[in-house]
């Protein structure tokens, strides 16, 4: 059995169709290695958010595969704002009343297998937009609940590879027991969740991972550096270990599509009183400033 998927319009290397309608190649390289990479881009209002920031990472993880750009931000941009339009389209609104999540993909390409990455092949380059689910105000005065796991990633989680079978078994790992997300521990420190950002506050401060190899820079990362200066919450980057989690204020999540959210339980015990801090009000407040303001 196949998912029906909905007839959402979607670009395949050079022209729009439709999910159902778009078909790659069982040679693409991206189905049997893993090898390409992703963005995931929240859009209000029709339009895109941090942009050029998920560009700047879009071309940062091209480079680190060796896979060339196929497109200039030029193109780029007018992709995404074509996608956004037609995806508003295909719900009856115009884009400027939609909340979207744009999805870019990227892979090597077409060939017969081998490991080796062949050079000169044509990107496969593939797009869809789809609803930004936004978290009713109950869920998010309630907090989400997350399990901790063994970080047993590749040590290449800067790259956003589409390679995510590690972040597949950690993300179900949390789903089995009705958890938002698998927060993450290599060697005893943290490093992120399966797909999000994790923050830690203590007496005040906001406690982030060093930006290395081992953990996704997200598009939030800076912006949250941002937000907590805003603020005049003092924030710094350092290893965090995992006592310094468990015996947290406040954690935070951050990703394209939860914004800021706070961590209430762990494991299940509550994270400090077990409901969202005063750090994570403060924060997601900004966030939502910053939304308007772009
Ligand atoms: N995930 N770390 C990992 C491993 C991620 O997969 C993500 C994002 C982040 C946060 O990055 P950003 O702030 O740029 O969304 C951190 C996306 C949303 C996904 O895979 O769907």
């Amino acid at each position: 059995m196949s998912a029906q998927l909905p007839d959402l319009p979607c670009y395949l290397n050079g022209e729009f169709t439709t999910l159902p309608n778009a078909k790659v190649s069982v040679m693409d390289r991206g189905f049997i290695f893993g090898d390409g990479i992703y963005e995931v881009v929240p859009a209000y209002n029709g339009r895109p958010f941090r942009f050029d920031e998920h560009l700047a990472r879009l071309e940062r993880s091209l480079k680190e595969l060796r896979i060339p750009n196929p497109m200039t931000k030029a193109q780029w941009r007018e992709l995404v704002v074509e996608l956004l339009n037609r995806y508003a389209a295909s719900q009856g609104k115009p884009a400027a009343e939609t909340t979207q999540m744009v999805y870019l993909q990227i892979s090597r390409g077409v060939a017969m297998r081998d490991h080796a990455m062949i050079p000169g092949l044509e990107p496969t380059v593939f797009a869809m937009s789809n609803r930004l689910y936004i978290y009713t105000p109950e869920e998010r005065a309630k907090g989400a609940a997350c399990i901790t796991a063994d970080d047993f990633r590749w040590k290449k989680a800067h790259i956003k590879s589409t390679s995510l079978a590690g972040a597949v078994v950690s993300r179900q790992m949390s789903a089995d027991v009705g958890a938002l997300e698998t927060i993450m521990f290599r060697d005893g420190f943290l490093s992120e969740a399966s797909s999000s950002n994790v923050w830690v506050v203590k007496g005040g401060k906001v406690l982030g991972v060093p930006k290395d190899n081992l953990v996704l820079e997200g598009i939030r990362f800076g912006l949250l550096e941002t937000l907590c200066r805003d603020a005049g919450v003092p924030f710094e980057l350092r290893r965090i270990s995992r006592e310094e989690v468990l015996a947290a204020d406040e954690i935070l999540l951050s990703s394209a599509t939860k914004e800021v959210m706070a961590v209430s339980m762990l494991d299940g015990r509550p994270v400090g009183n077990g409901r969202p801090g005063p750090i994570y009000e403060k924060l997601y407040a900004g966030y939502q400033r910053a939304k308007q303001a772009s």
